[in-house]
C-alpha cells in the first residue's frame, strides 16, 4: 500500500513499486433493461411527448422481428425512422440522419441494432446539437470534448459486443479519408438499454464470435496491465473472461440456449460500462492498432482484435509480467512450468480460444501479407498515437514490431 500521500497526489507507476489504486470518479447512468419481454418497459422510458427517430441498420431488425416489437412498444408516439446505418459507420450516412433530426425537430432517438448503430446513433444526438457553422467531424478530431449537449437516446441492442448500450464512447468512420476515430462524451450515454437475450438467437456464427471476442479483448484492455491492488475490479474482470470462455463456444453450438445468451449478453456489457476499468490502468493500444486495420482493410473491429492482442501480449510481456502470471492462473488454471513457460501458455490460450470461436489470428488468414504496415503507422502517427499502452510507451516502433509478429 502507497502512503496517504500518494493516494491523495497521485497513483504511483508499477515501476516505482507498490502502486495503488487510482482514485476514480464514476458515475454509469444508463437504466438497463434486461430479459426476456423487456420490451415492455421501452414505453414508460420515453417521455410522451417525445418525438422519436428509430435508428437501425441494414434489415436485420427487420427481418428477425424486432423492429414490429419496437414499433408496438411505442404505439401511440410520435415516430420517424432512419435505416441503413452501417458496420463501423459512416460519417457520410450519419450527416443524411442529422439532418433529418434538425429538419423534423427530433427530441429523442432510438438506436435499434449492433454497437455501429448505437455509435452512429450517439454521432447524429452529438452533431444535431453541435453548433451549425462547424462540420461535426470535429467531434471525432476533438475526442467529444467540445460536445455541450446532445438529442437524447435510448437503445434497444441486438449484438453483445461492444457496450456502446451503457457507456459513452462512439466509434465512427470517415470512408472519404479512410478515417477511424472514436469519441467520448457523458451527453451520448444511453439513457437506456433494452437488453433481451432473445433477439441474439438471429446472429450469424460471426458476429457471435465478433461479440465475444471484443468483450474479452475490452476486459483484457483493463485487466492485463499491471497490478494496484484492485481486487474487485480483477476479480469482476475474471468472471467476465471466465464466463465468455465458458459460454462463448456454447453461444454458437446452441443459439437459442437462454441462460447461454443472457450470460454473454450481460458479460460484454459488464466488460465496458466503467465498472472494471475503474481505478485501475488501461492499455486500449490493441484498439487503436485494430482501428487502423479495419479502416484500411475493412476487417470486422473483433477480427482486428484477435489479430493484435496476441502478438501485443507477447511483446509487452516484461511490462504485463505480474498480471499476465494472474490471468495465466485464474483464468486459465496454468499452474505449472517457469513463469516464462506460463505466460507462453496463456498468450497460446488466448489465441486459441479466439481460432476455436472461429476468428482467426493471423493477419495472413485475412489475406493480408504484411506490406501495408508502414501505411498503417502512417496512420496511427497522423492522429498522434505515438504512445500508446498503460505505460504510454508502445511507440511506432513497437506498434510496427506488433503488426510484424501478427502476420
Ligand atoms: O445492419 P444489420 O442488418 O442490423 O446487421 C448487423 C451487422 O451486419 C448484424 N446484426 C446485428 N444484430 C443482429 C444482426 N444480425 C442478425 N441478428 C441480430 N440480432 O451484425 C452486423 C454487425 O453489426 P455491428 O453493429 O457492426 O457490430 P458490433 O456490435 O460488433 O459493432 C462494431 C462497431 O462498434 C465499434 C466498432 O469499432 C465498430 O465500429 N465499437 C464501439 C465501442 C463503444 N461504443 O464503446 C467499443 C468497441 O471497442 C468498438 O470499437
Ligand atoms: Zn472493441
Amino acid at each position: 500500500m502507497g502512503t496517504i500521500k500518494s493516494v491523495l497526489l497521485f497513483p504511483l507507476p508499477a515501476i516505482y513499486g507498490n502502486p495503488i489504486m487510482n482514485n476514480f470518479n464514476l458515475h454509469t447512468p444508463t437504466r438497463i433493461l434486461f430479459g426476456k419481454g423487456a420490451i415492455a418497459e421501452l414505453r414508460d422510458q420515453i417521455p410522451a411527448h417525445a418525438r422519436v427517430l428509430i435508428t437501425y441498420g441494414g434489415g436485420s431488425v427487420k427481418k428477425n422481428g424486432v423492429l414490429d416489437q419496437v414499433y408496438a412498444a411505442l404505439e401511440g408516439l410520435d415516430v420517424l425512422e432512419f435505416s441503413g446505418i452501417e458496420p463501423n459507420p459512416a460519417y457520410e450516412t450519419l450527416m443524411k440522419a442529422v439532418e433529418i433530426v434538425r429538419k423534423e425537430n427530433v427530441t429523442f432517438l432510438l438506436a435499434v441494432g449492433g454497437g455501429s448503430v448505437l455509435d452512429g446513433t450517439k454521432f447524429i444526438a452529438a452533431a444535431a446539437n453541435y453548433p451549425a457553422d462547424v462540420d461535426p467531424w470535429n467531434i471525432l478530431l476533438t475526442h467529444g470534448n467540445d460536445v455541450q449537449s446532445a438529442i437524447p437516446m435510448g437503445s434497444v441492442l441486438t449484438l453483445p459486443a461492444t457496450g456502446s448500450e451503457s457507456n459513452k464512447g462512439a466509434v465512427v468512420s470517415r470512408r472519404e479519408t479512410g478515417d477511424k476515430r472514436a469519441f467520448m462524451s457523458e451527453h451520448v450515454q444511453p439513457v437506456f438499454a433494452v437488453l433481451d437475450p432473445v433477439y441474439t438467437y438471429t446472429l450469424p456464427p460471426r458476429q457471435v464470435a465478433n461479440g465475444v471476442v471484443d468483450a474479452f479483448v475490452h476486459t483484457v484492455e483493463q485487466y492485463i496491465t499491471y497490478p494496484v491492488n484492485a481486487k474487485v475490479q480483477d476479480r469482476f474482470a475474471e468472471g467476465i473472461l471466465l464466463t465468455l470462455v465458458e459460454d462463448g463456444p456454447k453461444a454458437l453450438k446452441e443459439p437459442e440456449n437462454y441462460d447461454v445468451r443472457a450470460n454473454v449478453m450481460w458479460a460484454a456489457t459488464m466488460a465496458l460500462n466503467g465498472l472494471i476499468g475503474a481505478g485501475v490502468p488501461q492499455d486500449w493500444a490493441t484498439h487503436m492498432l485494430g482501428h487502423e486495420l479495419t479502416a484500411m482493410h475493412g476487417l470486422d473491429h473483433a477480427q482486428t482484435l484477435a489479430v493484435v492482442l496476441p502478438s501485443l501480449l507477447n511483446e509487452k510481456r516484461a511490462e504485463k509480467h505480474d498480471k499476465l502470471l494472474q490471468y495465466a492462473e485464474r483464468v486459465w488454471n496454468i499452474t505449472e512450468g517457469s513463469e516464462k513457460e506460463r505466460i507462453d501458455a496463456a498468450i497460446e490460450a488466448t489465441r486459441n480460444f479466439f481460432e476455436k470461436m472461429g476468428t482467426p489470428t493471423r493477419l495472413s488468414a485475412y489475406g493480408l501479407d504484411g506490406s501495408t504496415i508502414p501505411a498503417l503507422l502512417n496512420k496511427l502517427q497522423e492522429k498522434g498515437m505515438t504512445q500508446l499502452g498503460e505505460h504510454q510507451d508502445i511507440t511506432l516502433d513497437v506498434s510496427r514490431r506488433i503488426y510484424e509478429a501478427a502476420r
